[in-house]
């Protein structure tokens, strides 16, 4: 059972609780390198935990679209949705970089939930602009943030086998 659950912002006191969401990377972020990377602002952590365990996590640092990080089509796709704004070269966003649901959570719609609390955080709550949530997609979890709205931005780049995925979510779709 869930239970009575809270989202904090992970700190040096945090004592993270029993998880594991299957990924061994991605545990391994938690466990041992997310204290370092909130501690040189490299990314923030927040965590979802109730009574016994952590439900889950996720990383989020500043990121942007880039014209010249994007191969040509892509770009265009992205200017395209800025037709009537003046040009620019790059975009704001933010990174998903790192999405953990433990397994004894799992495929109850928590990551769903994440993913909606994260781009209503952005389109809403935000101090400063940002147009699109990326994230580097693991090949298996592509299927779940299609799901959630995110799209490839290279819809034609071949990916080999332990390449991710680079997808994002443009926040105008929900104002
Ligand atoms: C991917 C992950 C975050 C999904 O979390 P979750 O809470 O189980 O996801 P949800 O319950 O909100 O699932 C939403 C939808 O995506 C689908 N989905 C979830 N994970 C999936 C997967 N690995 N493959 C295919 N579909 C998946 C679900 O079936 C569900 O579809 P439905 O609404 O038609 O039933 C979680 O499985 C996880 O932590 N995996 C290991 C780490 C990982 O891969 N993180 C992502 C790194 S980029």
């Amino acid at each position: 059972m869930i239970g009575d659950i809270r989202t904090f912002r992970l700190s040096a006191d945090t004592r993270i609780k029993n998880f594991d969401c299957g990924d061994e990377d991605i545990n391994d972020f938690f466990h041992h390198d997310s204290y370092d990377y909130s501690e040189k602002l490299l990314s923030v952590t927040y965590v979802i935990e109730n009574e016994e365990d952590t439900l889950a996590f996720f990383s989020l640092s500043n990121d942007k679209i880039a014209q010249d990080t994007s191969n040509k089509a892509a770009w265009r796709k992205i200017k395209k949705r800025f037709s009537h704004t003046k040009h620019r070269s790059d975009y704001p966003a933010v990174k998903i970089g790192r999405l953990g649901v433990s397994q004894k959570y799992g495929k109850q719609g928590l990551g769903t939930q994440i993913l909606d609390f994260v781009k209503n955080m952005f389109l809403t709550n935000n101090r400063t602009g940002c147009c699109f949530i990326t994230v580097d997609a693991y090949q298996q979890s592509e299927a779940f943030y299609l799901k959630n709205g995110f799209k490839r931005l290279n819809p034609a780049e071949k990916i080999k086998a332990d390449d991710t995925i680079l997808m994002y979510y443009d926040l105008r779709e929900l104002k």
